[in-house]
């Protein structure tokens, strides 16, 4: 689809923790857009890890070992450093681009800060867990009751204020109910509610994420997802599940529309 805005769509992965699965899915997301015949491009912002960058390094080599063709987007990983690197790096990378997915390191970053305030659809994927809650907002001990947004949630505030100035647009904040695991009703219970509670008060969406999956790390070696697992082998039923959850993903991000349905 080239027939595009010259501006692409600009998804950021951001939360200032890590192993909530932010890489995991960013790589997914891109994927998914790429296989839907998007031009996509992807923006590692974590020098230190840089799963993004390494996830696409490995499907080059699998390309090249193989000999199939996969589609794959166009990537740069940021030395965490230079600010003209930045900048050139996102010029470079937004041109042509449908989709530009960035994914940031889980701590405090002034990339990850800028990233942010650029961002179309900003993702905080989360797991059912106060610990990781407590990022966005605080609860009442014995109620669970919302008493107060975080410094996060503050973070998302500025940035949003930051970009309204910048060019009048919105940032549409989206927290990723991600890795969920569905044994602990209580828990994933309380957590709902007070997720419900802050989304109100601060202004994000909750959305429905990936599962907690084995099927999400052993991919990671060859550069693959369970959507081109279709070419490498046989598909389980842990990938079916799989690909229906990612669907329903992608549903629920609600990105804009130039490309083919996924698994048409
Ligand atoms: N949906 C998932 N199911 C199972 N394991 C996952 C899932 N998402 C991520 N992981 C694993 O959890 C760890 C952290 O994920 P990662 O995507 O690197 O998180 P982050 O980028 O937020 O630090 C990695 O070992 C990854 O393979
Ligand atoms: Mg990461």
């Amino acid at each position: 689809m080239a027939t595009a805005a010259r501006k692409p769509h600009i998804i950021v992965f951001a939360n200032e923790k890590g192993g909530t699965g932010k890489s995991t899915t960013a790589v997914h997301v891109a994927i998914a857009l790429a296989t839907r015949g998007a031009n996509v491009a992807a923006f590692d912002l974590d020098h230190r890890q840089r799963t993004m960058g390494r996830y696409f390094d490995n499907r080059a080599e699998t390309v090249k070992r193989t000999g199939r063709s996969l589609p794959t987007p166009r990537h740069a990983t940021h030395d965490g450093e230079s600010l003209a690197r930045f900048t050139e790096s996102m010029e470079s990378l937004a041109t042509d681009a449908d989709f530009l997915v960035i994914d940031t390191p889980g701590r405090d970053d002034r990339f990850a800060r800028m990233a942010a305030s650029r961002a179309d659809t900003l993702v905080t994927p989360m797991n059912d867990s106060f610990v990781d809650f407590d990022l966005i907002g605080q609860v009442d001990p014995v109620t669970y009751k919302v008493t107060r947004p975080s410094f996060y949630a503050e973070l998302i505030w500025e940035a949003r204020k930051v970009r309204a100035k910048a060019d009048g647009s919105t940032i549409d904040w989206v927290v990723l109910r991600n890795r969920v695991q569905h044994i602990e009703a209580r828990n994933m219970r309380r957590v709902s509610e007070a997720l419900d509670q802050l989304a109100k008060r601060v202004g994000f969406r909750i959305v429905p994420g990936l599962g907690e999956r084995v099927i999400y790390r052993e991919m990671f070696p060859a550069g693959l997802t369970m959507l081109d697992s279709g070419e490498f082998g046989s598909m389980g039923l842990a990938h079916v599940a799989a690909r229906q959850e990612l669907r329903e993903m992608m549903g629920a991000l609600a990105l804009p529309e130039p490309v083919l349905p996924l698994f048409a």
